[in-house]
């Protein structure tokens, strides 16, 4: 039966956020390749095509491209961005670079609430656009429905042969009625209410059955949500003797991590077994700075302990596989699907791990899905909530938010660019270029850069602060994040410093001291995530350091903006956190995603 929409995925960040969006709109959708599917096989397949958005102009060469006759199929067929535009140029419409690149909002003005507008007659709703290039003439048979002021084709439709094309992204949650459009589609292609999440979990169990056949699991828990509800999900199809669950303790939890995942597992009757590999960490971690290698070292680290634990309990390698609670932004931010960009290598996805991938030994469960998901399959599975709604913490933990450095660097030592200079003396702030750096994301590429921090002797409005935040990066890309300094001295230097005990001991007691805070204030829920980063920064060479605080509101760690923590809070919380021996300075981190990402290494 075709009861299921495929995304054809042209690049960028996005093809599997509009599957997962869809998915939740309640119809089974799933990614195809544009180069290789035939009509034959998406009439046999599929009930209707999403053309996703993608980075490259339609008529660069080599640019991807899917077959033309597929809009001839008789199915319904959604153009987004990109795929908007690769129909218009197939069915004979021009396209061109556009006089205005559109990055952002824009204000859609609805037109005709027809087709996947049904329901926004005469009505204007904000849109995000992200595009260079734009259609500039209609294929026949091709009607407008709604623009923007910068766009004219903004939407259009071919009511007889239902192709639908749209210039902007109805996937990401900034577009206002996002969800509306693509539920119009769902209709359109007879989908309405065909899938819910109860019906992947019975689809993964029958795929994870074939998947492992005869063999047995040895499975890697993090402590986090992930793998712990990717973990149950095997306990419902294995018996107990062939799947064997170890936690590695790398020292660089957060307080009382285990004994959180000990108790929900307990609950189910599931036992868990520990390996506390802290001093080995530490010691292959002394005096690396660089976050890839950080993270590379971590990564193999995990499989050596796990290597070594399958050597001590006499595991015969050709009859276990791997498990890992792997999801999917960690693939597409590590660079794992055929067109995405490396942004960093998540701990699960180090080349080890890729290679034994490729030879068919790795297990995922939840590969596929977003965190969301991932939270209401733990619930569905009976998971209780203090684990389920947790926040997201990194595999390889406090030691990607313990940032080090092998030299000593004055603060003042980096211009503060130009081209910042108008902007910030309008505001009446100053900036510091800190001789740190931290990792971002800038038009799907990975960036390495410098953070601005501002600082301001008399008082300056949040307002300001988000407009300045969000101008920096764009004006010179050395920089790609900006702080803005909350409390305590400004400092004078980055030191010279190593990850060690003393410094992962004082990072746990600020990152539990901040949580603490949320669950006093009842703000914890209200936040998606809330990585507490330890940076070299002191007044004096000696052992001191900063706190940036870096709260985030987002719905699939996807794209972030900073959480809007009130002044009152924020000054409490910094008190509280200079009151920890060696912490100098507090700041707070104003960056969105992109151009930054949420963790710093
Ligand atoms: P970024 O920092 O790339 O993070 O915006 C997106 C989400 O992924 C988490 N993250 C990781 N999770 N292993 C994990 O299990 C990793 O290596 C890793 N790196 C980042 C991050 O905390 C955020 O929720």
């Amino acid at each position: 039966m075709t009861s299921k929409i495929g995304v054809l995925d042209f690049g960028g960040q996005y093809a599997h956020l509009i599957a997962s969006r869809i998915r939740r709109l309640g119809a089974l959708a799933e990614i195809a390749d544009p180069e290789t599917l035939t009509v034959e096989e998406a009439r046999s397949t599929y009930a209707g095509l999403i053309l996703s958005g993608g980075p490259s102009s339609v008529y660069e060469p080599g640019a991807p491209a899917s077959d033309p006759a597929l809009f001839s199929a008789g199915l319904p067929v959604l153009g987004i961005c990109y795929g908007h535009q690769l129909m218009m140029h197939q069915l004979g419409g021009t396209v061109e670079t556009a006089n205005t690149h559109e990055f952002g909002r824009a204000v859609l003005h609805v037109s005709r609430g027809e087709g996947i507008l049904t329901g926004e007659a005469g009505q204007t709703a904000s849109v995000w656009m992200s595009h260079g290039d734009e259609v500039v003439r209609l294929p026949e048979g091709f009607e407008t429905i709604a623009s923007t002021d910068d766009c004219r084709f903004a939407a259009v439709w071919n009511a007889a042969r239902r192709l639908y094309g749209i210039q902007f992204h109805p996937e990401v949650t900034h577009t206002e009625h996002g969800d509306l459009y693509l539920k119009n589609f769902i209709k359109i292609c007879n989908l309405e209410g065909t899938y819910r999440l109860e019906d992947f979990l019975t689809q993964a169990r029958s795929r994870l059955a074939e998947q492992i056949g005869d063999r047995s699991v040895f499975f890697l828990l993090s402590g986090g949500v992930d793998s712990t509800v990717a973990f149950t999900m095997l306990t419902d199809i294995l018996p107990p003797d062939r799947l064997y669950g170890l936690f590695i303790d790398t020292g660089f939890m957060r307080k009382d991590e285990g004994i959180a995942v000990e108790r929900a597992l307990k609950s189910h009757n599931i036992k868990l077994n520990v390996e506390d590999a802290s001093q080995v960490f530490m010691e292959r971690l002394a005096g690396v700075v660089d976050p890839e290698k950080k993270r590379k070292i971590i990564g193999d680290l995990f499989i050596e302990v796990q290597a070594a634990r399958v050597l001590k309990l006499n595991l015969d390698p050709a009859r276990w596989m791997l498990g890992q609670g792997t999801i999917y932004p960690d693939t597409i931010e590590s660079g794992g699907t055929k067109k995405s960009h490396l942004i960093k290598t998540h701990h699960n996805r180090v080349p080890a791990i890729q290679k034994m991938i490729d030879e068919g030994k790795v297990i995922e469960p939840i590969k596929d899905l977003y965190k969301d998901e991932v939270r209401q399959v733990g619930t569905l599975l009976g998971l209780p909530d203090e684990l389920v709604f947790r926040h997201p913490f990194p595999g390889p933990g406090l030691a990607i938010r313990c940032l080090c450095s092998d030299s000593v660097e004055k603060v003042g030592s980096l211009p503060v660019p130009k081209a910042f200079d108008s902007l910030l003396k309008a505001h009446n702030v100053s900036c510091d270029i800190l001789p740190l750096r931290s990792v971002g994301v800038q038009g799907d590429q990975r960036s390495y850069a410098h953070p601005a921090a501002l600082h301001a002797s008399g008082g300056v409005s949040r307002a300001s602060l988000l407009e300045i935040a969000r101008a920096l990066p764009n004006l010179d890309r050395s920089v790609n994040r900006v702080l803005f300094l909350v409390g305590g001295q400004r400092p004078s230097q980055v030191r010279k410093s190593t990850l060690t005990i003393d410094r992962i001991n004082r990072l746990r007691e600020a990152d539990h001291a901040v949580s603490a805070f949320l669950f006093e204030k009842q703000i914890y829920d209200t936040i998606w995530q809330f990585p507490v980063v330890l940076v070299p920064l002191s007044t004096k060479a000696e052992d001191g350091d900063s706190v940036i605080l870096r709260p985030v509101v987002s719905a699939d760690a996807m794209t972030v903006s900073p959480y809007p923590m009130t002044e009152e809070h924020l000054a409490e919380l910094s008190k509280r956190l200079l009151g920890i021996p060696r912490i100098e300075s507090v700041f707070f981190d104003l960056t969105t995603k992109p151009p930054g990402t949420i963790e710093w290494e």
